[in-house]
């Protein structure tokens, strides 16, 4: 072996690292899994198991549009709920979400990471955690609302 290849093999080792560190950081394994058991305890009798939902009373969050769009419509489905007609996948639902009281900022960043990147669903912001400091600045920018949204308002701001 050379010693001009040799001295090769560091620059390798350098490339392959930030090769790794390029890669979109998905959600952690331990995420997912608390996210997981959140969704079994406040989710799942209505969204079901599959994030199938039952349609036509409780709408899919696997490959909703709403889940895709953004985070924020998620938290805040869970902070004030949502009633009236929603458009999911082609079919319209109109029926009433109650606010999911008793979770943490923690379970709620957990729970929507984990609907964001399961049931076949990637992240619009691919691949991405929400963090528990998103979920408190969108519960911040949002504490006067005490009504539950309508699917009209999250098109007009889905932030
Ligand atoms: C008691 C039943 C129930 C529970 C529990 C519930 N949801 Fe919902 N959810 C609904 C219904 C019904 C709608 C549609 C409301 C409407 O028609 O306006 C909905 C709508 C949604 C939507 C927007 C529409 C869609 O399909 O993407 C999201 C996102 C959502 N829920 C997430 C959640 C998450 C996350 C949880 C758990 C933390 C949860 N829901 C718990 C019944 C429920």
């Amino acid at each position: 072996m050379s010693t001009r290849f040799l001295s090769l093999i560091p620059c390798l080792a350098v490339v392959a690292l930030c090769a790794e560190d390029a890669k979109p950081a998905g959600p952690s394994a331990e995420v997912m899994k608390r996210g997981q058991a959140v969704y079994s305890r406040t989710c799942i009798a209505c969204h079901q198991p599959t994030g199938m939902g039952l349609p036509p009373v409780f709408p899919p969050l696997a490959g909703s549009e709403w889940v895709a769009m953004s985070a924020s419509i998620p938290v805040r489905n869970i902070l004030q709920g949502m009633q009236g007609a929603v458009t999911v996948k082609g079919v319209t639902y109109n029926s009433m979400m109650p606010p999911v009281a008793g979770l943490t900022d923690r379970d709620i960043a957990d729970v929507v990471t984990y609907v964001r990147n399961s049931f076949g669903n990637a992240g619009a912001e691919s691949g991405s955690e929400v963090t528990e400091a998103e979920v408190k600045a969108i519960k911040a920018k949002y504490a006067d609302r005490k009504t539950p949204w309508t699917a009209d308002e999250f098109k007009k701001d889905a932030k």
